[in-house]
């Protein structure tokens, strides 16, 4: 394993066969950590991923020409105006690498850019690595919990980022 992290970029429309590679991953390896589930997603067929490539915000890790992470930029309808991180991810053999770093960098960076001043996301309050990482990452809990939607048995924790 390298110590170095992936190249990270914006995704475009033409990469919805790498976004859905990585998400399918994603939803098989931590299905508790995503409020989509590996079986709706893997029926999605090719037009609806590559419609969802073209009309979202998705950063796309890179090593040797391999997509080995992703996280998307979205809102929050029930927060109009914040900015929120979702569905991070990456390969086994990224973690530790700081590649997830770079992935949150990238949000962080087009969520300042659309003017926010802080870039919020949910983490499974189980999934203890999820948890450190943000915290490492500067991420605070901002005291609210929820639950997820699909499974009320999963909590949800609300943290922050203050963009600089
Ligand atoms: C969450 C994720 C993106 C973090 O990326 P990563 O490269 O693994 O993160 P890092 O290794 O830099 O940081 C994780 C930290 O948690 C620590 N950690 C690992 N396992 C842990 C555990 N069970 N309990 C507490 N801390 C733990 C690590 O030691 C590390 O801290 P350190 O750098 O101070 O040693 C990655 O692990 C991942 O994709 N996991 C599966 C999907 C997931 O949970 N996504 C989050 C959706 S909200």
């Amino acid at each position: 394993m390298t110590d170095s992290p992936a190249d990270v970029r914006r995704a475009s429309s033409e990469d919805w066969r790498g976004l859905r590679t990585i998400r399918l991953e994603s939803l098989s390896d931590t299905p508790e950590a995503y409020g989509s589930t590996y079986g709706e997603s893997a029926a999605w067929p090719d037009e609806r991923w590559h419609a969802a490539a073209a009309q979202w915000t998705y950063f796309l890790a890179e090593r040797d020409d391999r997509v080995v992470g992703m996280v998307s930029g979205g809102t929050n309808d029930h927060r109009p105006g914040t900015r929120w991180l979702y569905g991070l991810y990456v390969t086994p053999s990224e973690r530790g690498t700081k590649t997830a770093a770079r992935l949150v960098e990238a949000v962080g960076e087009w969520a300042r850019t659309l003017g926010a001043a802080q870039l919020y996301l949910h983490v499974t309050s189980s999934v203890a690595r999820a948890r450190a990482f943000y915290e490492k990452m500067g991420f605070v809990p901002t005291g609210d919990t929820l639950t997820m939607d699909r499974d009320p048995s999963i909590t949800l924790l609300t943290m922050v980022l203050e963009l600089d």
